[in-house]
C-alpha cells in the first residue's frame, strides 16, 4: 500500500504518544548487504492517554518476523510502518527485520562509507533500521548489542562487555530514537582523559580511519576545552564513563549530536598545519563544542516535537558562539556571526522559503535544518539574554535545566522557564518564534534644545503565509558621541515593542552622534539617514566594535552601489580604510574584516530592497573596480601590512596568527589587482601552511593566471579527500564568472568528482553558489547545470539535492531574463518523475 503522498504534518495536530517506551534492547548482526535487526521493546500504556491504533514507524525494513508478549503477530504493514492490535496493559514487543546498509545512498539510516557502517538517525532515520515510534517525544534507556567482523563496533552509551566479533552497549540516559548511534568499522582511535568536576573520569576517543589518526589533536583539545567550558560557564558536566566520535566522509551534514557517540563529517575533525586552513580549525572548534554541548541542550532536555527544532539548536548555537568568541574574542566573532546572518539567514527571511524560528507546518522536516532555525534561533535567545541581564539569564538556564532534565519540552516550556525565573512577561517576545522574516527599524533623529530625540519605527514585510505582522519586542542597543568621539550616552539598551517609538536625551550643548544597534543587539535591518562624514567619523571612533565595523561596511556598500551608477569612490572611503589597515592598536582579525567589501549578493539584496534590479555582472565589475582603486590609493599601507603580517616560525592555529593571516590574505586580495597575482604566485610557492596556499590559489584563479598552481596543488594532493574538496571548491568559486559554469561543468568530469559523496558534489556547486555573478551569468548555463545535476542526484540523496535548490532561492530578484531561465529549472526539476518528497517540497515553495 503506498502512502507516502506529500502529507502536511502539522503543530497543531501533536497529540502524545499512548505508550511509555520502558526499554529497548536491540541486537545487529552485520552484514553489509543484508544486516539483521532484532528489536526487544517493552511497551506499558501512558498514564491518562486516550490509547488509539499502535503504530510503529518503519521505512524500507524487510520484516522476517514480529511478537507480542511471545507470540507472533501479523502486522498490517504500510510502506511508512506498521499497525497491530496490542494488550491493554504493558506488553514486550519484539521483531527481527533484514536492512541493506550498502544500497543506502541516502546516508539516513544505516549506511557505509568506506567499508564502515554508520547511522544518522535525526531526524528520522531510525525507522529505516526498525520498527518503532520514532519521534523525539519517546525517550527510553538502550541497550545494544553489536555483532560483526569490524575491530571497533561502537553504540550509544557505555561499553559494558566485548570479544571476537561482538561488543555490548548500555545507554542508562532515556534518549529519543534520533539519539540512537551505531558505527562498526576498521578504526583507530585518538585517545585522552578528562575528569569532570564531579569526580567522573572519562575516556576520550575521536575515531577515524588508519592513517588519519595524527589529524586529531585539534579537536581534541577543543572537546576537552568545551568541556570545562560548559562545567564553568553553565555547570554542566558529562553524564557517561567515555565519550566518542567518529569521523566520517560521506555525511549530509556537519554533525550530529548522537549520546555519547557524536558522528562528524570527517572535514569538521581532522586538522593539521598542511591540510586545514584556520577557517577549518575555526569550525572545528566551534563544531566539536556544539556537539558536546547538545548532551545538555538536546540530549538530556530533548524537543517534544521537531517544530521545537530551535528549543536545541538556537540554544546550542547561541552556546557554541558564547564558546567560541571566550576562545577567539568576542568583536571578530560577533562580526563574522553577523556577516554569516546576513548572507544566510537575511537572504533566506526576504525570499520565498521564508518561514518562523518554530515552524507550525512541514512536509520533510529534514527541510527545516535552516539557518532561520539555527542562526535566528540563536539570535532569540540572545535578545531574551538582553532583556533579562546576564544575572536573570544564568537563573532562568538553572531553572531550565533543573525543571525539564529527562524530558521533551517545549518553546512554550523555554519562556515560561525565563518568566518564572524573572518575573517578565514574555507574552509579546514569544512573537519572535511564530512570526517570519527581517523586521527593518528605521531610526531618525532630532536635536532641539539640548535634546536629542531617537525615534525608532518598525516594519515586517509580509512573508509565505503571514501577509500582517505584529510588533516585535526589539532590544536597540544605543550609545552616543561626542564631536570629540568620546562616549557622552554610555551603551543602553532601548526596548522598542511598538510600531513606532521615540527617546529622549537630554543635557546636550551640541549634537551628539547615535551609534545603533550596538552589537547587532537585534536580527534586524537598521535603516538610517547618515551622512559619508557621519558614516566615516564612526568609522573612525565608535567605541563599539561592531558598529565600528558597520560604519565601515555601509560606506563600502554605498560606494559598491554608487560606483554601479559610474561614480568613482569616495575619497572618505580610502582615506578611513586605510586608518583602519595601520592602526596598529587594532586587532588584526577585526583590521581585516573592515577591509573586506560586501559581496555581490550582498549588493543585490541591497539594490532588490531598494526597489531596483539588480545585475550581478554589472555588480561583479564594479566592485572590481572598487577594488582596483582601493588598491592604488592605499598600495602603500596595503604592501606594509602584507609585509609586516607574516607569521614566521611553525603554523599555529591560534586566533591571533590566524588573524595575522586573514589581514595580510585581505592586503594581497587588493594588491592582487595591480601585480597580476605577482605577490600570490610568490606566496604559493612558499607557503607551508594551507591557509596561505588556499589564500594564494584564490587570486590567482580570480585572475585567470592560476592554471600551473591548479595542476601543481592537485599533483601533490590527489591522495587527500579534504584537501582535494578545497581544489574543486576554489576553481567554481573564484574563477571569473564567464568561466564558472564550464569550470564546473569540466569538474564534474574529472575522474575524481565522486558526485555520490556529499562534501564534492558541494565542492563543485557549493563553489558554483557563491561564485554569484557565475550562477547568475546571463547565458544561464550555470542554472541549466546546476538542475540537471540535481535531477541525478535525488534519487540517490534527496537531502543533499533540497538543500542545494536554495541557489534559486533569489530567483525574484532578478530580471525578466534571468527569472524565467531558473524558473525554468526548477519547473524542470519539479517536472521529473519519482521525485523525493524532500526535493518536492523545496521546489514547490521555491515556485509558490
Ligand atoms: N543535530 C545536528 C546538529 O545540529 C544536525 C543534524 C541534522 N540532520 C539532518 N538530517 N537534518 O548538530
Ligand atoms: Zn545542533
Amino acid at each position: 500500500m503506498r502512502t507516502d503522498l506529500p502529507q502536511t504534518i502539522r503543530l497543531a495536530d501533536y497529540t502524545p504518544f499512548a505508550w511509555q517506551v520502558e526499554s529497548v534492547s536491540l541486537t545487529f548482526r552485520l552484514a553489509p548487504t543484508a544486516t539483521r535487526v532484532l528489536s526487544e521493546i517493552r511497551f506499558s500504556p501512558r498514564e491518562g492517554a486516550q490509547p488509539g491504533a499502535f503504530f510503529l514507524h518503519g521505512e524500507g525494513l524487510r520484516l522476517i518476523a514480529c511478537a507480542i508478549d511471545g507470540a507472533a503477530v501479523e502486522p498490517t504493514l504500510t510502506d511508512q510502518g506498521l499497525t497491530c492490535p496490542v494488550p491493554t496493559g504493558p506488553f514486550t514487543f519484539t521483531s527481527e527485520v533484514e536492512i541493506n546498509p550498502e544500497a543506502n545512498t541516502s546516508l539516513n539510516g544505516l549506511y557505509m562509507s568506506n567499508g564502515m557502517y554508520c547511522s544518522q538517525c535525526e531526524a528520522e532515520g531510525f525507522r529505516r533500521i526498525t520498527y518503532y515510534p520514532d519521534r523525539p517525544d519517546v525517550l527510553a534507556p538502550f541497550e545494544v548489542r553489536i555483532e560483526g567482523e569490524a575491530p571497533v563496533l561502537l553504540s550509544n552509551g557505555n561499553p559494558t562487555g566485548s570479544g571476537k566479533g561482538w561488543a555490548t552497549w548500555v545507554d542508562p540516559w532515556p534518549k529519543p530514537s534520533y539519539l540512537f548511534a551505531l558505527v562498526a568499522g576498521d578504526l583507530v582511535a585518538h585517545s585522552d582523559r578528562f575528569t569532570t568536576s564531579e569526580g567522573r573520569d572519562v575516556a576520550l576517543n575521536i575515531w577515524v580511519r588508519p592513517g588519519d589518526e595524527g589529524k586529531c589533536a585539534y579537536a581534541m583539545d577543543a572537546l576537552k576545552r568545551s568541556m570545562t567550558w560548559d562545567e564553568e560557564v553553565y555547570g554542566r558536566a558529562y553524564d557517561l564513563d567515555v565519550f566518542n566520535i567518529v569521523a566520517v566522509d560521506d555525511f549530509n551534514m556537519g554533525a550530529m549530536e548522537n549520546k555519547g557517540l557524536n558522528i562528524f563529517n570527517s572535514k569538521y575533525v581532522l586538522a593539521s598545519p598542511e591540510t586545514a586552513t584556520d577557517r577549518d580549525f575555526e569550525l572545528i572548534e566551534g563544531i566539536i563544542a556544539h556537539e558536546y554541548f547538545h548532551n545538555w541542550t538536546g540530549n538530556r532536555i530533548t524537543c517534544r516535537d521537531w517544530f521545537q527544532l530551535c528549543l536545541k539548536e538556537g540554544l546550542t548555537v547561541y552556546r557554541d558562539q558564547q564558546f567560541s568568541g571566550d576562545m577567539r574574542g568576542h568583536a571578530v566573532n560577533r562580526i563574522d556571526n553577523v556577516l554569516a546572518l546576513r548572507a544566510r539567514q537575511f537572504r533566506e527571511d526576504a525570499g520565498p522559503l521564508a518561514h518562523p524560528v518554530r515552524p507550525e507546518s512541514y512536509i520533510e522536516i529534514n527541510n527545516f535544518y535552516t539557518a532561520t532555525v539555527y542562526e535566528k534561533g540563536a539570535e532569540l535567545i540572545g535578545m531574551l539574554r538582553a532583556l533579562v541581564g546576564d544575572e536573570g539569564y544564568a537563573k532562568a538556564l538553572d531553572l531550565y535545566f533543573t525543571r525539564h532534565d529527562g524530558e521533551a519540552a517545549t518553546i512554550e516550556d523555554w519562556l515560561k522557564v525565563f518568566e518564572d525565573a524573572t518575573g517578565e512577561d514574555l507574552t509579546q517576545f514569544a512573537r519572535w518564534y511564530s512570526q517570519a522574516g527581517t523586521p527593518t527599524v528605521t531610526a531618525s533623529t532630532q536635536f532641539d534644545e539640548g535634546v536629542f530625540s531617537l525615534t525608532l519605527k518598525q516594519h515586517t514585510a509580509p512573508t509565505p503565509g503571514q501577509p500582517d505582522k505584529e510588533p516585535q519586542v526589539i532590544p536597540v542597543a544605543v550609545g552616543l558621541l561626542d564631536s570629540n568621539g568620546n562616549e557622552a550616552v554610555p551603551t543602553q539598551v532601548l526596548n522598542l515593542n511598538k510600531t513606532e517609538q521615540t527617546f529622549d536625551f537630554k543635557g546636550f550643548i551640541n549634537e551628539p552622534t547615535p551609534s545603533i544597534l550596538r552589537g547587532f543587539s537585534a536580527p534586524v535591518v537598521l535603516e538610517i539617514e547618515q551622512s559619508t562624514e557621519t558614516r566615516a567619523f564612526l568609522l573612525a571612533n565608535d567605541t563599539d566594535p561592531f558598529n565600528r565595523w558597520e560604519a565601515g561596511r555601509q560606506l563600502t556598500r554605498q560606494t559598491l552601489i554608487e560606483a554601479l551608477d559610474g561614480a568613482p569612490p569616495r575619497p572618505e572611503l580610502a582615506a578611513g580604510l586605510g586608518r583602519v589597515l595601520s592602526d596598529e592598536s587594532l586587532d588584526p582579525a577585526f583590521r581585516a574584516l573592515v577591509l573586506s567589501l560586501p559581496g555581490i549578493d550582498d549588493i543585490a539584496q541591497s539594490l532588490y530592497d531598494a526597489g531596483r534590479t539588480p545585475d550581478p555582472t554589472a555588480i561583479y565589475i564594479a566592485r572590481k573596480g572598487v577594488a582596483q582603486s582601493l588598491a592604488a590609493a592605499l598600495e602603500q599601507p596595503l604592501g606594509q601590512a602584507y609585509e609586516a603580517m607574516q607569521t614566521p616560525g611553525p603554523y599555529q592555529p591560534t586566533a591571533q596568527d590566524a588573524g595575522k593571516r586573514a589581514l595580510r590574505g585581505a592586503a594581497l586580495g587588493f594588491l592582487s589587482h595591480l601585480d597580476a597575482g605577482a605577490r600570490a604566485a610568490e606566496l604559493f610557492a612558499a607557503s607551508a601552511n594551507m591557509t596561505e596556499t588556499t589564500t594564494a590559489l584564490a587570486q590567482l584563479i580570480a585572475q585567470g593566471t592560476g592554471a600551473a598552481q591548479i595542476s601543481a596543488f592537485a599533483a601533490d594532493w590527489s591522495h587527500d579527500r579534504l584537501v582535494m574538496d578545497k581544489w574543486f571548491a576554489l576553481q567554481t568559486s573564484a574563477c571569473p564568472p564567464e568561466q564558472a559554469a564550464e569550470t564546473a561543468r569540466n569538474l564534474t568530469e574529472h575522474p575524481d568528482f565522486d558526485w555520490k559523496n556529499p562534501n564534492r558534489f558541494r565542492s563543485v556547486f557549493g563553489g558554483l553558489m557563491a561564485n554569484t555573478a557565475g550562477f547568475h551569468d546571463a547565458t544561464g548555463d550555470a542554472y541549466t547545470l546546476l538542475a540537471d545535476w540535481l535531477i541525478k542526484l535525488d534519487p540517490v540523496n534527496p537531502q543533499t539535492t533540497a538543500r542545494m535548490t536554495t541557489a534559486f532561492e533569489t530567483w525574484r530578484r532578478y530580471d525578466a531574463d534571468r527569472q524565467g531561465m531558473m524558473k525554468e529549472a526548477l519547473e524542470r526539476i519539479k517536472a521529473t518523475k519519482g521525485l523525493s518528497r524532500d526535493t518536492s517540497e523545496m521546489v514547490n515553495r521555491l515556485l509558490a
